[in-house]
């Protein structure tokens, strides 16, 4: 299925994030790809925001994987593995344990830049593509 969306600021697309925490289920990964800048890391704190997830929500640019640990579990979902790969290789994300999270059957993982390890990524995965259309607008396209 395919769903296009058009976000207005980054409040609408962390709303988006929110919702689609809501309908995940455990063990899923969602990739969100795009360029620099065009609300990934935004979105992701929506979605953890929406789980419950403790703040502060960094960006994982720098730490490439942040994990929360729910204090409650929402539909089994009991972690969060929040993770880019902008920075890595395939063989280092294998060896920082990216499959270990993928089969955390009460966990999701929700990753930026999946296309820098594209090979590594299941087939069942959500793919959601951010486009920046001007300032403040952001199309999402929704994929699974
Ligand atoms: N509709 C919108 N949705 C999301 N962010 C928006 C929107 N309009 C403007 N912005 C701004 O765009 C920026 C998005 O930054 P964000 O860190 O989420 O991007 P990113 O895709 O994670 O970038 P990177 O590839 O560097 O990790 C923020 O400064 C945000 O305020
Ligand atoms: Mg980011």
């Amino acid at each position: 299925m395919t769903e296009t969306l058009i976000t207005t600021g980054a409040e609408e697309t962390r709303s988006f994030g929110k919702k689609l925490a809501r309908e995940i289920m455990p063990g899923a990964l969602i990739c969100l790809k795009g360029d620099l800048g065009t609300g990934k890391t935004t979105f992701a704190q929506g979605f953890l925001e929406g789980l419950g997830a403790a703040r502060p929500y960094v960006s994982p640019t720098f730490v490439i994987m942040k994990q929360y640990d729910l204090p409650q579990a929402k539909n089994g979902i009991k972690r969060v593995y929040h993770a880019d790969a902008y920075r890595v290789e395939t063989k280092d994300f294998v060896s920082l344990g990216f499959s270990e999270w993928c089969t955390d059957t009460e966990g999701v993982v929700i990753l930026e830049w999946p296309e820098r390890v594209e090979k590594l990524i299941p087939k069942n995965a959500v793919w959601i593509t951010f486009t920046a259309k001007s300032e403040n607008e952001r199309e999402l396209k929704i994929e699974n």
